[in-house]
């Protein structure tokens, strides 16, 4: 489905912009990994997430729902049941590669996933490595890609040291040392997103963070009892870049999720000079087991270069594409350093949003990691193709917004997996 976007009047309103798809996904797992029942507020109701429920559920979980709200009767750590059909993961990349950390501790048994032509494009030798040293056996198409199977096992903990910040990573393995003999720890070469080990704390696993590397002990069972999950601060980063970038705007956003880890974006974007005022999470050496939230209050400005450092790329690695953009309209050059983790996203990353931007009229070029806009204030507008990646083709639809002539974005359909309402939302939210 293609749409097209007219340059517009500012974005004026307040928005409740959609629950956390991050959250989201592990609630889900934490719940079918509990013993006892979970309640969960404000689940995402997205494509990717719901490929989550039916995961779980074929795993022997009950979910009811009503709406938004689920509750979630689980099978507890040790006793997912065998599906007979392959897991279908959808578009899902998290939940590929966190679901094996539960499944790779279900001894005797043995599971399959596979998803959509973009997931069997996303490497899974990443968490096959550690899940084999913790004593599982995987098998993977050309040894890193889906579909994959898991032959579940009694596991054993393990030290590991990640060559990229990956959380998904981290939170396999982490699921899996939940049923693995002692104590095991993963070693980040920097700061990923700590959802998973606020969750866990908050389900009374011992959890513990030192500098870059955080280990979990072994428990016999969860207790996550309820959790509601806040507005996610990546598709909330769709409408802010609007409101920021089109004159005229004042947008605010209600209860978005300021977890530090989250919230790179939001610092690139102040050090821009965009208008965002809220309450942002402090940095911590201690987890916190609190999901903290904040209104962001909006509004339209001028806006400068800046460059970002590798070890900002992992607190804000959604929204690059969009950093790309803000740059087309910034005073001076914009510089990402360091993501060639977008590479390996639902889309080429990299390659897209500069091809795409470039169509547009951007003055920005690829590097082997990362990107470069020199900012001439505006872009003409024209057309750009989404690759099937929900946040390409929001990144098409904000920069239509704000352009000259408009854009057509090519398969916005796929915004669904993250936003569904993203089209409704932004439309009505600039007057039309
Ligand atoms: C996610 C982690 C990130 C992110 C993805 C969601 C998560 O991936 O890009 O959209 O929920 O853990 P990596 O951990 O592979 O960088």
């Amino acid at each position: 489905m293609n749409a097209r976007f007219e340059p517009s009047a500012g974005l004026t309103g307040t928005v409740e912009v959609p629950a956390d798809k991050s959250l989201s996904h592990r609630a889900a797992l934490l719940g079918a990994m509990s013993s006892e029942p979970v309640r969960i507020e404000n689940y995402l109701q997205a494509a990717d997430t719901r490929s989550t429920l039916k995961a779980v559920r074929a795993l022997g979980a009950l979910v009811e729902e009503r709406g938004s709200e689920l509750v979630i009767r689980g099978t507890g750590l040790r006793e997912a049941r065998e599906t007979d059909e392959p897991i279908d993961v959808g578009n899902a990349g998290t939940l590929l590669r966190l679901l094996p950390g539960w499944l790779a501790a279900q001894a005797g048994r043995s599971f399959t996933l596979d998803g959509d032509a973009s997931i069997r494009r996303r490497p899974v030798d990443r968490i096959a490595k550690p899940l084999r040293m913790m004593g599982a056996e995987l098998e993977a198409s050309e040894g890193r890609f889906a579909p994959l199977t898991v032959h579940g096992t009694r596991l054993h903990a393990i030290s590991y040291e990640l060559d990229v910040a990956s959380a998904q990573v981290k939170s396999c393995i982490l699921l899996a040392g939940l049923a693995a003999d002692g104590s095991t720890s993963v070693l980040e070469p920097a700061h990923s997103r700590d959802h998973t080990e606020r969750m866990l704390l908050r389900a009374g696993v011992s959890v513990e963070r030192s500098g870059l590397a955080v280990s979990v002990v072994n428990a016999d069972e969860l207790q996550l009892e309820s959790i509601r999950i806040p507005a996610d601060p990546s598709s909330a980063a769709f409408l802010i870049a609007a409101g920021v970038l089109v004159p005229g705007s004042r947008l605010l956003l209600r209860d978005v999720g300021v977890n530090w880890t989250r919230s790179g974006f939001l610092r690139i974007l102040r050090r821009m000079e965009g208008i965002v005022l809220g309450d942002l999470e402090e940095a911590s050496e201690q987890i916190s087991p609190a999901e903290p939230v904040s209104d962001l209050d909006i509004a339209h400005g001028a806006l400068e270069g800046t460059v970002v450092e590798a070890e900002e790329v992992p607190l804000a690695i959604d929204e690059l594409p969009l950093v790309a953009l803000l740059g087309c309209f910034a005073e001076g050059e914009t510089i990402v350093k360091g993501a060639e983790e977008l590479r390996l996203k639902e889309s080429d990353r990299i390659a897209g949003v500069v091809e795409g931007l470039r169509g547009l009229g951007a003055d920005i070029e690829a590097t082997p990691d990362g990107f470069a806009v020199r900012g001439t204030g505006g872009l003409r507008g024209g057309r750009i193709d989404s690759l099937g990646d929900h946040r390409l083709a929001m990144v098409g639809a904000v920069a239509g917004l704000a352009s000259d002539e408009g854009v057509e974005v090519l398969g916005m359909e796929a915004a669904a997996v993250s936003y569904p309402g993203f089209e409704r939302d932004i439309r009505s939210l600039s007057g039309g």
